[in-house]
């Protein structure tokens, strides 16, 4: 039997490595997918050979990350539910492709993963691994069947001496360019702070810089270009802003997210990028677009960004709303500025080609060429539903009377 592993080299994965190695007397093949993750990729190869791997592919996979599911959080404004820009959710759409096209490629008889069975990522891997495989390809999630506790990985990788690290910090991160998402230990108590420990690009007040920083983001179609006048690759300008953003202390987000399975969990993102990009597009639809657009529109992004949460990426319907979504952006081309500021990103300006903010018309100066006469038939029309039934009754008297 051969099988093809979603490997991140942590321990849950490194120990089901081997897991099924055993249990199966299987060949494994592991998938490293790099999505922007900070690892030293030669490590964790490494680790896949000593955990029993007979093969390991790397595969770099950050630039279509950045293009091809970043870019549409960003067209979309994709928060779930208000708040998480759904960084770990696009992840496991291309790390399920890549380990689907090299479970096929090598002629695999399974693939695993290392989701377990209270999360989300197992729906959103099953469900891209069932789009790309044929039936017959079997689907094993040992970490789910098995149910151990840390403590019990732990005593199965020492007593097989597997290569672990045993001082890995006391939370689960699941990091790519998009996001980071911090979860376990004391943030398991949804009234305890995050200590600042936690982050990686969000910095404590004492270290804000005194004076604030601006920012141009440059946007075509819907999607950032540029920065402060620079074009740069998308996944570039993502990585620079986490940076920029993060030592201003802006980028936190901390909320209780309703899982898919029904469970709410309180969780914890830093995610500085994902979040000025989204605002910033946000206001910059706003100049272009009408508003009977923008009001249709955030359906199709609650919708999209549902399915998006919920592992269903293949869907019909994200290929239908991508369509109306793609043809309204069309106009979204311009530039919005951004104030950087102690914990904060405030909107300064922006402008576009395509704006539909017209100033002759809205200028209360003696520019206008707005004629508010124009307003008296609209505005007197505007009330006849209030004014029906009132209509009606003097019609009435008048009847009976006559
Ligand atoms: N709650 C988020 C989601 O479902 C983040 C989950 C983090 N995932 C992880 N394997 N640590 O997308």
């Amino acid at each position: 039997m051969r099988i093809a592993l979603a490997y991140s080299g942590g321990l849950d994965t490194t120990v089901i490595c081997r897991w099924l190695k055993e249990r199966y007397s299987a060949e494994i093949i592991t998938v490293t997918v790099d999505v922007g993750q900070p690892t030293d990729f030669k490590r964790i190869e490494e680790r896949a050979y000593a955990a029993g791997a007979s093969k390991h592919y790397y595969v770099d996979a950050r630039d279509r990350f950045a293009e091809e599911f970043v870019s549409k959080d960003i067209m979309y404004n994709g928060l779930y539910e208000g708040e998480y820009p759904l960084s770990t959710a696009l992840s496991r759409y291309l790390i399920a492709e890549e380990l689907a096209r090299i479970a096929l490629r090598e002629g695999c008889d399974a693939v695993a993963h290392g989701c377990t069975g209270k999360g989300n990522d197992q729906l959103r891997i099953e469900a891209s691994l069932a789009y790309f495989l044929p039936e017959d390809v079997r689907v094993l999630a040992p970490v789910r069947e098995l149910n151990w506790s840390r403590d019990e990985e732990v005593r199965y990788a020492l007593d097989r001496k597997l290569p672990i690290e045993l001082k890995e910090s006391r939370w689960s991160i699941d990091e790519n360019l998009w996001g980071r998402s911090i979860t376990g230990s004391e943030l398991e108590d949804p009234w305890t702070e995050p200590p600042w420990e936690a982050f990686k690009w969000v910095k404590p007040p004492s270290s804000w810089p005194e004076e604030s920083e601006e920012l141009v983001i440059e946007f075509e179609r819907g999607v950032p270009v540029a920065l402060d006048g620079r074009r740069i690759p998308l996944r570039r300008m993502i990585e620079e802003l986490n940076e920029r953003l993060g030592a201003h202390g802006y980028g936190v987000i901390d909320h209780i997210e309703d899982r898919v399975i029904g469970l709410k969990s309180r969780e914890v993102y830093e995610a500085p990028a994902a979040l000025a990009l989204i605002k910033s597009h946000l206001d910059l639809e706003k100049i272009v677009l009408a508003g009977r657009c923008l009001r249709f529109k955030s359906l199709a992004e609650r919708e999209w960004t549902e399915l998006v949460y919920a592992g269903l990426w293949h869907h019909p319907l994200r290929e239908a709303l991508d369509k109306l979504v793609e043809e309204l952006e069309k106009d979204v081309s311009g530039e919005v500025r951004m104030i950087l500021e102690r914990g904060s990103v405030r909107i300064a300006g922006r402008r576009a080609e395509k704006s539909l903010y017209l100033k002759r018309l809205i200028t209360y100066s003696s520019e206008s060429i707005f004629d508010q006469k124009d307003s008296e038939g609209f505005s007197r029309i505007w009330g006849m539903e209030l004014r029906l039934r009132k209509l009606r009754e003097k019609l009435n008297r008048k009847l009976k009377k006559g």
